[in-house]
């Protein structure tokens, strides 16, 4: 089953560059760029690695981001993740970035995408892996804030496929970013929201119903509702899910718990991701193997989420078609 998890082709649609940030790389960069980070070793950082809520994390994974500063350390953050891609057969994926989190130290816009994007075109042609970008708006700062990041990434909306919405979730509700994402779908961005992971079924009848979103990020608490449930799957909205970000933020007390069975038995589209891989405890293979031993999956069900993460992606029609030729012939070899 390992082997058959690894072979198969497969897109990540829900996955935070800043949270791809592993801790050797980390004390790498801060070295060269003379940081200090309150950490002596590795293994201390791992050790911090213990989270109780969303909050918890989030306020270890800025810290970390602190240490990003030049256009290189953005490429190898970006090209060191894209590796890990390439040797688990993650043919495409759907990169997000926090870009507040850099411009509100000082740090440039244009030297934070540059470094992403030199890095994904670098891995397309290198590694035979594609990629594309999500502008996230972080939910705990201003709807205005969130204004001033649009505005600075218009010189670049080329290299920028949607919008998302991540950050702390309780009390951050869609709806204070109702007139920026109206003004970011006018720029031509997707939209799309983490919704439902500590909030409740409320925030993500508001992601879908007033940001218009194409795709939830998480989504867990839909399930409390059944009304919002038959509204998804009528308008085909795919859910990305992470299962081990959800056990390490404890959304879900054990893998065995882990609604994503539940998910598809509702008629729900459904992908697995890594979220933060770095923090953690495991890469995207990691994610479809502990989940398919906790929730004993069939290889069938393990081919329908590599499917539906192609079918769900951004990508253009004739290349969604590429890849779910190249899954199915891998599929029909394996299976
Ligand atoms: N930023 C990075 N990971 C996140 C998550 N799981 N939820 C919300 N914001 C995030
Ligand atoms: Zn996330």
């Amino acid at each position: 089953m390992e082997k058959f998890i690894e072979n198969l082709p497969k897109a990540e649609l829900h996955l935070h560059i800043e949270g791809t940030f592993e801790p050797e790389l980390m004390f790498k960069i801060a070295q060269r760029n003379n940081i200090e980070i309150p950490f002596a070793s590795v293994e201390e950082i791992q050790a911090a690695y213990a989270f109780d809520c969303l909050q918890d994390f989030l306020d270890i994974y800025y810290q970390g981001a602190n240490v990003l500063i030049h256009e290189q350390d953005f490429y190898d953050l970006t090209y060191s993740y894209l590796e890990k891609c390439a040797l688990q057969n993650v043919r495409h994926t759907e990169i997000m970035f926090d870009p507040q989190t850099h411009t509100d130290r000082g740090i440039s816009f244009e030297t934070v995408i540059t470094g992403i994007s030199k890095a994904m075109q670098d891995a397309k042609d290198n590694l035979n892996v594609s990629s594309l970008l999500i502008m996230s708006y972080l939910r705990h700062l201003s709807e205005e804030e969130a204004f001033k990041t649009l505005e600075a990434s218009l010189p670049f909306k080329h290299l920028i496929t949607a919008v998302g919405l991540d950050s702390s979730e309780k009390g951050n509700p869609p709806a204070k970013f109702k007139k920026v994402f109206e003004a970011s779908v006018k720029e031509g961005y997707i939209p799309l929201a983490h919704a439902g992971e500590e909030g409740n079924a409320d925030y993500v009848w508001e992601a879908i119903d007033i940001l218009g979103i194409k795709r939830i990020d998480h989504g867990n608490n839909s399930l409390q509702d059944s009304k919002l449930v038959e509204e998804i799957v009528k308008r085909d909205i795919a859910l990305t899910v992470c299962p081990l970000s959800n056990t390490a933020l404890q959304v879900v007390d054990d893998l065995k718990n882990h609604p994503l069975k539940k998910m598809i038995a509702l008629g729900l589209k459904v992908t697995v991701n890594s979220d933060d891989p770095a923090y953690f405890g495991g890469q995207i293979n990691k994610n479809f193997i502990e989940i398919q031993k906790a929730l004993d999956l069939s290889k069938k069900e393990i081919y329908e989420l590599c499917e539906n993460s192609f079918t769900y992606s951004l990508l253009d029609d004739q290349t969604k078609d590429n890849y779910l030729s190249e899954l199915n012939q891998s599929y029909a070899k394996n299976n």
